[in-house]
């Protein structure tokens, strides 16, 4: 095949360049060779937000924006949802091959051995207040592991890389469970080994008095179900996170915090949450009308609405109303999802919505599945990081291993003032601050 490449005449010098364009893109240090004049550091590209810009290459995660398609390692989302269970699509993504029954037995094995939390940790927990909100437990509380486990800092050692996930895989059900009781107050409870991850994660949820907790099965496998959809998400907001930190050589479990911090914004992970309160906000079926064009008028977004790579119906989105319809025969229906149904309905059929292509993603209905579970919306982005992770870990290993990569440290256009002469205290006027702007 004829090499590809893009031809540029730069009309500041007249010069020619010719840039090689691999796999659709052309590499931005190439820029640098297109100077104005002698002194001049190069061309470089300019792209707040990422907006078209590949940080890497990746083998893990296809996402098609604008045909709806969501694949890990190659397999469609739906028939992974459908066929398999959240611990054999973890072993997929990170491994970049389905389990044989062997390897999948000794993964569950590894996993569950390292659900445990060290005593201190626990210790560690039950210092938050009360009301401290799940989230910012959790993210301290995976930042914490740090100090337990010293030698996660040999990030170029695959075994010990290897050790770090399968900790982090099986603690984060363990310190998202103790963040619940903790914020009702309640004991909390040790994980059992005879069970499922996600069924495990429901006994020390909900267990009271009992002796032995056995889950529904139905909610178990819907939960099992979301946490198949929340696993990857390619280059998404907390994805990079964990790539620009881990690529300092930082320790797993710090990196996991920082993106875990990334995750709990009201625009990421935070928004389904943020779609509880709406719907709450609405009320009823009747107001959903008004509140569309209060958005339409500039008041806020539709939370749960728009995707910066989805530009059609997220097939997260999808699944998950159809597993919804699965826990609201054990649960009873959530009232909310008519009021859902509607927002969905109005917003699909308006102008401003169709022309900005704005579809539900994921947030839409996972709030709803999780209120009729028994979660309250403040546990929501914690139910979303616990699945994540393994897409993390994923990411961070991919990006430790790829020769190419170096630590993440962006260029900036810089916009501020030239040199500028010291002014004594005395002799300072008050003037317009950048920080209240
Ligand atoms: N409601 C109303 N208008 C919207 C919305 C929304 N939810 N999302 C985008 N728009 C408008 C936006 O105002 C802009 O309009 P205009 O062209 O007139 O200025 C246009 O659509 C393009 O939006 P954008 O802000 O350039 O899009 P983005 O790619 O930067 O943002 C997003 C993507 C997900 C942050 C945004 O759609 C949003 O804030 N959605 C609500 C929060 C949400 O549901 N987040 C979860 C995302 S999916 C799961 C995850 O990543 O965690």
């Amino acid at each position: 095949m004829e090499k590809e490449v893009l031809s540029i005449l730069d009309m500041r010098t007249n010069a020619p360049y010719d840039i090689p364009i691999e796999n659709g893109a052309v590499r931005a240090s190439d820029l640098r060779r297109m100077k104005a004049g002698p002194g001049d550091f190069g061309l470089m590209s300019y792209d707040p937000a990422f907006l078209n810009t590949a940080s890497c290459q990746s083998a893990i995660t296809f996402i098609d924006g604008d045909k709806g398609i969501l694949r890990y390692r190659g397999y469609p989302i739906e028939q992974l949802a459908e066929k398999c269970t959240f611990l054999e699509v973890a072993y997929l993504i990170l491994n970049g091959e389905l389990p044989t029954e062997l390897q999948l037995k000794n993964f569950v094995g590894a996993v569950t051995h390292h659900t445990m939390l060290h005593e201190t940790t626990k210790t560690f927990l039950t210092g938050f207040r009360h009301d401290a909100h799940p989230m910012g437990m959790f993210i301290s509380t995976v930042a914490a592991l740090s100090t337990v486990y010293p030698d996660a800092k040999n990030v170029l050692d695959p075994e010990a890389r290897k050790l770090q996930i399968q900790r982090l895989i099986g603690k984060v059900p363990t310190i998202a469970a103790y963040t619940y009781r903790h914020s009702l107050g309640y004991p909390y409870i040790y994980p059992d080994d005879d069970l499922s991850y996600t069924e495990n994660f429901m006994n020390m949820l909900w267990k009271m008095v009992e002796p032995k907790y056995r889950a529904n099965p139905v909610l178990a496998r819907a939960l099992d179900i979301l946490f198949i959809l929340h696993a990857d998400h390619e280059q998404n907001c907390s994805a990079n996170v964990m790539r620009a930190v881990g690529s300092s050589q930082a320790d797993p479990f710090v990196c996991t915090a920082a993106a875990a911090a990334a995750l709990s914004g009201p625009l990421h992970g935070g928004a389904n949450e943020e779609v509880l309160k709406m719907l709450d906000e609405i009320g009823s079926k009747e107001n959903v009308r008004g509140y569309v064009d209060k958005i339409k008028a500039g008041h806020g977004k539709l939370m749960g609405f728009g995707h910066r790579i989805y530009k059609n119906y997220d097939p997260r989105a999808r699944i998950i109303k159809w597993a919804a319809d699965q826990v609201f025969v054990a649960t009873g229906r959530n009232p909310k999802l008519d009021i859902a149904l509607e927002l969905e309905k109005i917003a699909l059929e308006d102008e401003y919505f169709i022309k900005r292509k704005l579809y539900p993603n994921v947030d839409f209905y996972s709030g709803i599945i999780y209120q009729a579970l028994g979660f309250k919306p403040e546990m929501f982005t914690v139910l979303f990081a616990i699945p994540r992770t393994v897409g993390w870990l994923a990411q961070w290993q991919e990006m430790i291993q790829d020769p190419e990569q170096k630590i993440a440290r962006p260029r900036q256009l810089y916009t501020g003032y030239d040199v500028r002469e010291f002014v004594p205290i005395e002799q300072r006027e008050v003037r317009a601050t950048s920080a209240t702007r």
